[in-house]
Order: C-alpha cells, then structure tokens, then sequence
C-alpha cells in the first residue's frame, strides 16, 4: 500500500488541488501542505491559486471564506464539524439590531464569523490587520464583532470609539495574567509573544500581541533564544521546525482548540478522494460578504 503521503500528492496532481492549512493544524497535516499561514495569507491565497479544488485544512469560517472569494474553484472542508465557536458567537439578526442601535457606527466584522454576519458587515479583518482596517474607515464609532479582547486590543491603537460584541475565542480566553506570571518566573530571559485574542491582562503581559503568521516572522528575526507563546499550541509545529536552535515553552497547557486539530492524514485522503465536504455559500450572501472581504484585501 502506497503511504499516505503519496497518495495525497497523486490526488492533488490529478485534481489539480492546492492543500492549505492554518498554523494551528496537526504538525503532519501542515508538512502536507502547499501554503501554512494565518488567516489572512491564507485568504490571499485563496484567491491567487491556479487550482481547480483548494483543499482547506482549518475550520469553517476558513473555508467559507475561500468559498466566497473563489466561487470558481471547488472548496473541501475535510471535517465538516470543524467549527469555531467563537465565529458562532456573532448571528446575522442580533447583528442587525446591533446596527439599528448604532446607525453611525461602520460595521467591521473579524474574520472569524459566518458568510450572514459578513454580509451585513462594511468590511472584514484578520488579527493581523486589524488595526490599519478601523483605521481605514471614515466612521468614528466602530461596531467590532464577534472578537471583544481583539475589539478592545485594537481600542489602544484607534482614536474611535469601538463598540464590542460579548463573543470570544475559548481557547485563547481561558488563559490569564497568572499563566503568563508563571511562565515568566520559569523562564525569565523568554520573550513572550501573545495573540490579540488574548485577555487584556495576558497582553498586557506580553511583549508583543501578533496573528499567528507574525508569532513566526517575529521569532526568525529575534536575537532572543527563548520564547512563552501564548497561543494555541499548534503553533510549536512551525515554530520548532523553522528555529531548531530556539527554545519555546507554552503559556498554557489547555490552549488546544479541539476543532483545528479534527483534520487527520487519512481523514485528507478520504476528502480528497470523495471530494467532500464541498462547502458553498448561497449567492446572495455570497457577494455581499465578498465586497466585505474584498475591502479588507483592498487594505492590507
Ligand atoms: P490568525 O492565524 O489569523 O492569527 O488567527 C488565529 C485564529 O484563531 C484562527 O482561528
Ligand atoms: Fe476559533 Fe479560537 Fe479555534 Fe481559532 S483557536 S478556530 S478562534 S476557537
């Protein structure tokens, strides 16, 4: 039997497909991949593959987005219960209430949130331009959904006023200023690095708040030998194999977000063979939560 590996590349030859993965992939789904990244990079890629299928190997709202972006290409959830809780956090209707309450305010809608919330969005952002996007907008009032610790982290570079929704990432929320203490007092020359879903008390922490693909470019440019990273935990796979002579200790044990990690080799391979699970958008809302991403693409 052929190992899993090459099968997967064989499919990929003959679907002509493309296999994204998210940082906080499985270490061997991401060496299986043609493109690692953040959100965002993973957005932009998206719409510059030459691919007839894009394999997405990261949750729904991931997926979703590649969807809407490229309608032209078929787009594989392999797990098709791999949802963010935090992008279930924000619905379309209370949304619109929430804009009836603040008619002035632009609507600016984390990446992290389904095609309907998008859609009755002004424009989207990642956790790495977050702040140039609020900063972009006319608006002086911003209603930031579904992310409130991304909301209030981009508060302290923004002179607008930002109103935030009650929704959080669990993985990133759960931990506190203590975890971080603890690790400081364990390895007191690591710098630490956080992602903005963090608490305010954990950034405050923190010597710099940075999307997961900033965690990684940070790391390779620091003269440092040690680092906390405060994020899920993924995060070690790319971060270990890119500075073999650099030490990383985690801030928190339980920063494992269960849904990132459902993608399993043999679990790409049945995707790729079954061509499942294809995910679409309805076209209504597809467009509309396009000119939303398209916007923020237009900034960054
Ligand atoms: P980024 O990779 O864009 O920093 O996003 C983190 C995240 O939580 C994705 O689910
Ligand atoms: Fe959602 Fe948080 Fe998991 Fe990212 S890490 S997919 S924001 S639950």
């Amino acid at each position: 039997m052929q190992p899993i590996a090459e099968q997967i590349q064989d499919l990929k030859e003959e679907l002509n497909a493309v296999i994204l993965a998210h940082n906080y992939q499985r270490c061997e789904i991401q060496q299986m991949a043609d493109f690692v990244g953040d959100s965002l990079g993973l957005s932009q890629q998206a719409v510059k593959q030459d691919a007839d299928v894009i394999v997405f190997c990261g949750v729904d709202f991931m997926a979703e987005s590649a969807a809407i972006l490229s309608p032209d290409k078929t787009v594989l959830l392999p797990v098709k219960e791999a949802h963010c809780p935090m992008s279930a956090m924000a619905e379309a209707p209370a949304l619109r209430e929430a804009k009836a309450k603040h008619p002035d305010a632009a609507v600016v809608c984390y990446v992290n949130s389904s095609a309907a919330v998008k859609a009755e969005s002004d424009i989207c952002c990642t956790s790495s331009n977050a702040v140039e996007v609020v900063n972009s907008l006319d608006a002086d009032e911003i209603l930031f959904v579904p992310d409130m610790n991304l909301g209030n982290y981009v508060s302290r570079f923004t002179d607008k006023k930002i109103i935030t929704w009650e929704g959080h990432c669990p993985v990133h929320h759960q931990m506190v200023a203590e975890d971080i203490l603890l690790a400081k007092h364990e390895h007191p020359d690591a710098e630490v690095l956080v992602h903005p879903e963090c608490r305010a008390e954990v950034i405050d922490l923190a010597d710099a708040a940075l999307s997961t693909s900033g965690i990684l470019k940070h790391v390779s440019e620091s003269s440092s030998l040690e680092f906390i990273i405060g994020t899920e935990n993924g995060m070690l796979c790319g971060l270990e194999a890119q500075n073999p002579d650099k030490m990383f200790y985690i801030a928190s044990p339980f920063a494992v977000c269960v849904n990132m990690k459902m993608i399993t080799p043999s679990i790409l391979l049945e995707s790729m063979e079954e061509m499942k699970h294809v995910v679409t958008v309805p076209e209504d809302l597809r467009t509309k939560a396009k000119l939303a991403l398209d916007r923020m693409l237009a900034v960054v």
